[in-house]
């Protein structure tokens, strides 16, 4: 049975991942401080995270009780200064850089005791933790997209983390009803880097002119996989997904075979992020 003494949870980022691990912490019984730079994304957080719960509730999956408490376990900030607590979910953009930056003023306000459990899909646990405070205290928790409904959980140590946070973060992920796997920090973890090629072969092949982003989707939806890698990469966000493979592949030392695709770099370039947009591989209303 899992155990936890921590009741808060204070989620940082409040797009496509921060949304929906805000929601099923809430949904979890935990009290959720939800902070974003952006008003503008906190309010459509709000609004994405009511609408998911009343599909919850419309399907008999939550009860009307437990809808109003989720609602009611969430406040939205974008103010630093409110982040205080032990425990930080992180899934703000995937840089280094603006991930280090935020830590280090998350520990000024929390001291050396708090835990940032990190969703990053693909930077090293360990070199974030070489430029922060408190190393012992960083951890991975990755989540997949959707986080409400995605059941794994991707653990991740570092070489300094306090392997009673690992402890702490399989209980909280079994608290959320997900199944924790604990991993090695290496490049993609596990997930994602046996992923890579569903993207970037089939990138590869419609840039040359071998399939189109339709008959792909089609082609291995027809062959079991839950959702096309076109579909998929405009539900993740083409940014976070091109990210995700440059990282890996420099990590890697940079082999052929994982190179990232330019034909996605020029989608990006003109802001057809996915979803997000209303437009990627696909255009959406
Ligand atoms: N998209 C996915 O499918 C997916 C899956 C698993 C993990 N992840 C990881 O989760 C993280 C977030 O990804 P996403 O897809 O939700 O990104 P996103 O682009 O949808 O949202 C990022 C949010 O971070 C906010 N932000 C940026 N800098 C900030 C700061 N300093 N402080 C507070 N908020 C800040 C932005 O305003 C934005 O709302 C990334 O590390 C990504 O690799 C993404």
């Amino acid at each position: 049975m899992a155990n936890n003494s921590i009741k808060q949870i204070i989620v940082c980022g409040a797009g496509t991942m921060g949304s929906g691990i805000a929601q099923l912490a809430a949904t979890a019984g935990f009290k959720v401080i939800h902070f974003d730079l952006s008003k503008q994304m906190l309010e459509k957080s709000a609004k994405s995270i009511e609408q998911s719960l009343q599909k919850f509730l419309a399907k008999g999956k939550l009860s009307i009780e437990e809808f109003n408490n989720a609602i009611a376990n969430i406040t939205y900030t974008d103010r630093i200064d409110d982040c205080r607590g032990e425990l930080i979910i992180e899934a703000i953009i995937e840089k280094k850089e603006a991930k280090i930056g935020l830590f280090n003023q998350l520990f000024n306000l929390n001291g050396s005791n708090l835990i940032i459990a990190t969703n990053t899909s693909s930077i090293s646990i360990d070199a974030i933790a070489s430029s922060i405070a408190f190393p012992a205290q960083l951890v991975g928790l990755h989540f997949f997209n959707p986080a409400p409904l995605m059941r794994l959980v991707e653990i991740i140590k570092g070489e300094a983390t306090n392997p009673a946070i690992i402890k702490q973060m399989v209980d909280i992920a079994l608290m959320m009803q997900k199944t924790p796997v604990i991993c090695k920090d290496s490049p993609g973890f596990i997930v994602n880097r046996v992923a890579r090629p569903y993207y970037l072969e089939t990138m590869y092949m419609v840039q040359k002119g071998i399939i189109t982003v339709e008959q792909a989707d089609a082609v291995l939806e027809a062959a079991g996989f839950k959702m096309g890698p076109f579909k998929l990469m405009d539900l993740i966000g083409l940014d976070i997904n091109y990210s995700v493979s440059s990282i890996v592949w420099e990590d890697l030392g940079k082999p052929e075979r994982l190179k990232p695709s330019e034909i996605q770099k020029a989608k990006i370039d003109q802001g057809a992020l996915g979803i997000k947009t209303k437009k990627g591989f696909y255009q959406y209303n």
